[in-house]
């Protein structure tokens, strides 16, 4: 694994350091598909929460949710520094801490992210993240699903893990929960200018309550 390609804090500063977030998207569409994100989430998320996103970069979905109060947690500081929502409370991440209370969180969603972290790494993110969630809390997070297909949208690289049920089991592995679902489903759009409407499912979707 070339750990090097997936230096968030690095690519952070790049001067096409969007291109990372949402590849080929026009400036207005990127933060459309933010909005479209956001919609996606809003039965999960009530006006007294507080909600976490894990890996917000620019806060792209996060400024869109409506709740009480909101956490972007994200590697890379100078993605944070852009956030301009000043209802978010930006947090970077120090290896796989986060430096929130113990089950203070109502909802944590992490989208295109896992995706880019190396595997070794994701049982103890997931832990910090039930470690902030409250009892009866909500986890959600997506993952490109693994196929053999030749012509498949996603391909195991340096830069983009997929995933199995079984690789997503492991990740949750010891841990226990009231309920538990994996969804399949896609994100709100792909492709050039978020054009691309796949006809099959593209994600899974982990749906964890405390
Ligand atoms: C493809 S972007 C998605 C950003 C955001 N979720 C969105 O959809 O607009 C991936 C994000 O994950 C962040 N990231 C990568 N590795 C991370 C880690 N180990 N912990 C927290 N955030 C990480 C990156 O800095 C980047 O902001």
């Amino acid at each position: 694994m070339k750990k090097e390609q997936r230096n968030w804090a690095e690519i952070s500063t790049r001067e096409n350091s969007l291109e990372y977030i949402l590849p080929n998207r026009d400036y207005n569409k990127f933060w459309e598909e933010g909005v479209e994100q956001a919609i996606v989430l809003e039965r999960f998320i009530k006006p007294e929460f507080t909600v976490l996103e894990y890996g917000c970069g620019v806060g792209r979905i996060l400024t869109n949710i409506k709740c009480k109060k909101k956490y972007g947690v994200d590697i890379a500081k100078s993605y944070l520094d852009r956030i301009e929502d000043e209802d978010i409370i930006p947090l970077q991440t120090k290896q796989q801490s986060i430096e929130i209370k113990n089950e203070t969180v109502d909802f944590i969603y992490s989208i295109m992210v896992f995706q880019h972290i190396p595997m070794e790494y994701h049982k103890a993110i997931f832990s910090e993240l039930m470690r902030i969630l409250k009892p009866n809390g909500v986890i959600y997070i997506q993952f490109p699903i693994k196929t053999d297909k030749f012509f498949s949208y996603y391909k195991d690289t340096d830069f983009v893990n997929t995933y199995s049920i079984g690789d997503i089991y492991e990740i949750i592995h010891g841990h226990t929960f009231s309920e538990f679902e994996i969804e399949k489903g896609n994100l709100v759009a792909y492709g050039d200018n978020g054009s691309f409407k796949p006809e099959e499912d593209l994600e899974y979707f982990l749906k964890i309550t405390k």
